[in-house]
């Protein structure tokens, strides 16, 4: 904890009030859906106020007050090539005028699947949704219809939606850390739910003892190749293999959520990066290229449970689906920007140096000022600064360090004209992004910082609990 928590408490009243000043049209806004609660919607969870955005463009955003950033949230994620890529407004504007949703497939949809199973290794057929959260429930269900088992094993700190038995040990842990307890993060699931769940150690190869343990009760294995909103978490070496062998053992499927990784840590997304094959795939974000989506991939005899044969009932199948499943635009948008990254193999180098200068100079940045922090990532995605004492390789990791220098290093940076991703600090570059926005974005980190050490912040490193991270 800060030492005097007092004065923390006094700097965050003044940090925001200096934001609503700035942003006069942005906090009116925010006070009237305060006040009327039809008005409200899910981006007002961006802390501590959300900016309301007039448009984006390229890698920038712009806001009702007029105020520009460079924008580091980019969606978050699915903008691999930023805002209003020519290619994607232009796929998006030629499907517009000849239909916006249809009932039965599109030729594009078909496309999309064709590119889609191409990134993804053991990918054979592909289901499309609308969410990484139905994708994700979509998968629990097959592997359980595939197993007849019903215990989900989940790694602590692993975001995978709001499927009931998923939303576990997000953004709240409990129990020992090599042994951790199912922790609900939410309110309104069944108590019940917490049953079916084994939640493991991320990143520590005791998981795989835990999963031998009750071995015949797990259906599948779930986990992100990079953990996203635990704090950009690459996997230790063997972790991602141990788990896919353990399946393998035990008998359960093997699940890479590759929502956030997916089309963005390279052609072959996280799998091909880290050579781990799983037999279900989650996607979505980029997959879409900016609409909404998600998609669940992989072997075709886990697929085809999504389906019946005609004579049989359709309560024999695992349902996914629904109105705008595989509709036209996100479609034709998904194709465009899967293209563009596919068709031109330098767009990964560059993605990889932007990202690679963003960390190191981010990393420069806090060593120079000689504050305890640490900056997490790999390829395009970048987190942190987080400020502990040893580099984070798990969720608590993380959550030991200053949440509240977190929290206003996040306004003082929107003050500087970056907005980032708050408060979990979980941030991508895309494409369009130039390496001057990298500079800018990491002097900017240092003028925050060094605001922050006047005010008497990141003396030390412990902190409190993030427990409200996005
Ligand atoms: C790794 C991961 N899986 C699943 C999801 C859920 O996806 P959606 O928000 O599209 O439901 C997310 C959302 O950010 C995610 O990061």
């Amino acid at each position: 904890m800060p030492k005097d928590t007092g004065s923390s408490a006094h700097l965050l009243r003044n940090a925001e009030a200096e934001l609503r000043a700035a942003l006069p049209k942005s906090a009116e806004r925010f006070e009237r859906s305060s006040r009327q609660p039809a008005l409200w919607t899910t981006r007002e969870r961006f802390w501590p106020m959300p900016i309301y955005v007039d448009h984006g463009a390229g890698s920038h955003l712009v806001d009702v007050d007029g105020w520009d950033y460079v924008d580091c949230n980019m969606g978050h994620g699915p903008l691999i090539l930023g805002h209003c890529h020519p290619r994607v407004v232009a796929a998006i504007d030629g499907q517009l005028g000849r239909g916006n949703h249809f009932g039965p497939p599109s030729a594009h949809e078909a496309l999309l699947a064709e590119l889609t199973v191409q990134g993804v290794p053991g990918g054979e057929r592909v289901v499309f949704m609308n969410s990484g959260t139905e994708a994700a429930m979509a998968a629990v269900r097959i592997a359980r219809a595939a197993t007849g088992r019903r215990v989900v094993a989940k790694c602590e700190g692993g975001l995978h939606g709001s499927f009931e038995p998923l939303r576990h040990s997000v953004l709240s842990f409990a129990g020992p850390p090599r042994r951790p307890a199912a922790s609900p993060d939410v309110a309104g699931m069944p108590p019940s739910t917490s049953a079916d769940v084994l939640v493991l150690p991320f990143n520590d190869e005791v998981a795989f003892e835990l999963l031998r343990e009750v071995g015949e009760q797990i259906a599948c294995v779930i986990v992100e190749p990079l953990q996203g909103s635990a704090g950009a978490l690459p996997p230790a070496p063997g972790f991602l293999q141990g788990l896919r062998k353990t399946c393998d053992e035990i008998g359960a499927i093997f699940v890479l959520d590759e929502v956030i990784t997916g089309f963005r840590l390279g052609p072959l997304s996280g799998a091909g990066l880290f050579g781990v094959t799983a037999d279900l795939t989650v996607l979505g974000k980029a997959v879409g290229g900016g609409l909404p989506i998600g998609a669940l991939c992989g072997a075709a005899h886990l697929i085809d449970l999504t389906s019946t044969p005609p004579d049989h009932p359709a309560r024999e199948a695992v349902f996914v689906g629904g109105t705008f499943s595989g509709n036209p635009l996100t479609s034709v948008a998904g194709v465009a920007q899967l293209s563009e990254l596919l068709e031109s193999p330098v767009s990964y180098d560059r993605l990889n140096e932007l990202g690679t200068k963003m960390r190191d100079g981010l990393s420069k940045a806090l060593a120079d000022q000689g504050v305890s922090g640490f900056v997490t990532g790999m390829g395009s995605i970048w987190g942190g600064p987080y400020f502990t004492k040893e580099p984070p390789t798990t969720f608590r990791g993380v959550v030991a360090g200053d949440a509240i220098a977190g929290k206003l290093l996040s306004i003082y940076l929107l003050l500087e004209g970056v907005l980032v991703t708050s408060p979990s600090h979980l941030n991508f570059v895309s494409t369009v992004h130039t390496e001057e926005e990298v500079d800018f974005v990491i002097e900017a980190h240092r003028r925050a910082l060094a605001r922050l050490q006047r005010e008497g912040m990141l003396r030390e490193s412990q902190g409190e609990d993030r427990s409200d991270a996005a």
